[in-house]
């Protein structure tokens, strides 16, 4: 078209100092309000993952539910919740792990992956990279292969990717 694709970049608004001076925030709520950038960037990750052999998409609480649940609609796939502490109901498989001040723990059903099946974590965003170690930690222990990292946007100068080495990482956006 005349206007070229649509920009996701275009979509994403800063605000500095939030949540704490001199933090530039990358907010996402204009993308999600857009229906054609909402939809872009959803389709874009289907596309990015169609015939990986996805099993289960694995959707990190709460901004990651966003984008996981209509990606493994679109994938034919189940979604799994990662949840902060004391949310889910049935037994569960918990990591605790380091925030800036003090930690937090993750948590996901036993039963929701089964040892050997290909799953997705899709998060927002990867800042340190704290978070979506946890969710893999939690994935690996119930045996689940971790075929795909996804996020809507990348914080490449917080490193967290380093973390994630020898993982299949994937950004549409990335600063
Ligand atoms: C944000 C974001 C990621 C995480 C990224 O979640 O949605 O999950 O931080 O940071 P990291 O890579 O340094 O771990 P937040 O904890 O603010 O929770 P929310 O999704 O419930 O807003
Ligand atoms: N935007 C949104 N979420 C975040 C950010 C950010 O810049 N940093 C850590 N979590």
């Amino acid at each position: 078209s005349a206007s070229g694709p649509l920009r996701l970049e275009d979509w994403i608004r800063d605000i500095p100092d939030f949540p704490q001076k001199g933090v530039l925030f990358r907010d996402i709520t204009p993308l999600l309000q857009n229906p054609e950038a909402f939809r872009a960037a959803i389709d874009r990750l289907a596309a990015h993952y169609s015939g990986a052999g996805i099993q289960t998409v694995v959707g990190v609480e709460s901004r990651g539910f966003i984008f996981a649940a209509p990606l493994a609609y679109l994938l034919g796939c189940g979604f799994v919740p990662v949840r902060k502490f004391g949310k889910l109901p049935a037994k569960t498989v918990s990591v605790e792990y380091a925030l800036e001040y003090g930690t937090n723990i993750v948590e996901m059903h036993t039963d929701a992956i089964k040892p050997g099946e290909r799953v997705l974590i899709v998060d927002d965003l990867l800042a340190t990279g704290g978070t979506v170690s946890a969710a893999m930690e939690l994935v690996e222990k119930l045996g689940g292969h971790i075929a795909g990292i996804a996020f809507l946007v990348e914080l490449t100068y917080l490193k967290g990717r380093e973390r994630l080495k020898g993982y299949d990482v994937f950004a549409l956006i990335k600063y």
